[in-house]
């Protein structure tokens, strides 16, 4: 997306809220970060947070007043918390704490930051951070829910080692990946506001704990379809298989592994504006995966025995009510490619389908390039041969201007 040193949140109003973990020395450098893209910050600080950070700091970075307390009758008689609340482009909290998205899924506004939540009429973004065991909570789960069903907007937590020393989901995004997403969300593109599905990377169906079947799909089409997408300032869902390539930043992002797993979690992030199907599933998975690796026997191999995996694609096509304004598919094939591409919109029940030649000849599966026929109820139109990001953007100028 945007490069360090464009001002991308030039003139842009941000009101931090740090709350207390020890991310919260994460916060310092965002700080820095959001006012080097132009931002002005107005931080917040918790009770909590302040054992962290101290307002010292975060002021001296900020070139702001630290609001830290609801009742502190000058900050009442400068700006009101109901006016503070409504004072920004955006209220991002980083990191936000299971006890702050907890008070703010039930509606508890007993300190400054809780009530500026509650009062707030502007877009939220959340970056938690807690320990592994704390986000795996059924009440932690049950609270992130709520809290984007409400609407607000999460980026991470991340996967890896953390403070506490466990290892697991709960380290704070990078500040990076927070400027990312706010980028995202106050992005004036002609997709803000818009909600895209996109799914991406191969699936692997298990046959034991230590094998599995999948492809070679390396993610790097859907990842920059996903990044497009998110450029022109849709809010992006990423359902990813394990993929070579990162995911992009800026999108929320959904890991699986099996086909199953990902209709699974697509059908959690509907509705959605428009969805993009680019992930390469796995059409059949070993029926009975074995609890335990198969032992070689010799002169006996193992026969697999396979049943289908759901048509992820075609089921979302299928959809009522929930069904996207806009479905689109690909379809990789290696023999006619725009007579099979053409049956398979059809036989799919999408709107537009992305056909492209797979052989192993074109260097496209894995590769960095791709050509490809967009097919829509109006016919054919060969693309020439361009890089996958070329593609991502024009099907992302595309898409934005089918939902215009
Ligand atoms: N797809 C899906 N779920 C599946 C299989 C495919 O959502 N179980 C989606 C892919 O993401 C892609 C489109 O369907 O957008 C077509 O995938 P492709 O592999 O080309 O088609 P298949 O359904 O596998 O058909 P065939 O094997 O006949 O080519």
């Amino acid at each position: 997306m945007s490069n360090a040193g464009e001002r991308m949140l030039s003139g842009k109003r941000v009101l931090l809220v740090i709350g207390g973990g020890i991310a919260a020395y994460k916060a310092l450098e965002l700080i820095r970060r959001l006012r080097e893209r132009g931002a002005s910050v107005t931080p917040v600080l918790t009770r909590a947070g302040s054992e962290f950070v101290t307002p010292l700091s975060v002021s001296a970075l900020s070139g702001q007043k630290v609001f830290r307390d609801l009742f502190d009758l000058t900050d009442e008689a400068e700006m009101g918390h109901i006016e503070l609340s409504r004072s920004a482009d955006l209220i991002v909290i980083a990191p936000a704490t299971a006890d702050l998205m907890a008070k703010m899924a039930a509606g508890l506004a007993d300190d400054l930051a809780s009530t500026l939540l509650l009062a707030t009429d502007t877009a939220v973004l959340a970056a938690p951070a807690m320990n592994v065991r704390m986000w795996g909570h059924p009440a932690t789960r049950r609270n992130v829910e709520a809290l984007k069903s409400d609407g607000i907007r999460f980026v991470g937590p991340n996967q890896g080692d953390m403070a506490c020393g466990e290892f697991g989901p709960g380290r704070m995004a990078e500040p990076a990946e927070i400027i990312a997403a706010a980028e995202a969300m106050l992005s004036q593109g002609p997709l803000a506001g818009r909600r895209v599905l996109v799914t991406s990377g191969p699936t692997q169906e298990p046959i034991d704990p230590v094998r599995y079947i999948a492809n070679r799909s390396s993610g790097a089409q859907g990842t920059a379809i996903a990044r497009a997408l998110a450029g022109l300032g849709a809010e992006v869902v990423f359902v990813t298989g394990p993929a070579d390539v990162a995911p992009p930043e800026g999108v929320e992002v959904v890991r699986v592994n099996t086909a199953c797993e990902m209709l699974e979690a697509v059908q959690s992030v509907l509705p959605a504006d428009a969805a993009i199907f680019a992930a390469a599933v796995a059409d059949w998975r070993v029926k009975s995966a074995s609890d335990s690796k198969l032992k070689k026997k010799p002169g006996a191999l193992p026969a697999l025995e396979f049943e289908e995996n759901p048509d992820i694609l075609a089921t979302v096509s299928g959809m009522g009510q929930e069904r996207p304004v806009l479905v689109v598919g690909f379809a990789a094939e290696t023999d006619d490619v725009i007579g099979n591409a053409t049956a398979k919109r059809a036989r799919k029940g999408c709107d537009w389908i992305l056909a492209n030649d797979v052989s192993p000849a074109t260097g496209i599966m894995g590769g960095q390039e791709n050509a490809v026929t967009l097919i829509t109820a109006d016919g054919a139109e060969d693309w020439p041969r361009m890089s996958k990001r070329e593609v991502a953007e024009r099907l992302a100028q595309r898409i934005a201007g089918a939902l215009a």
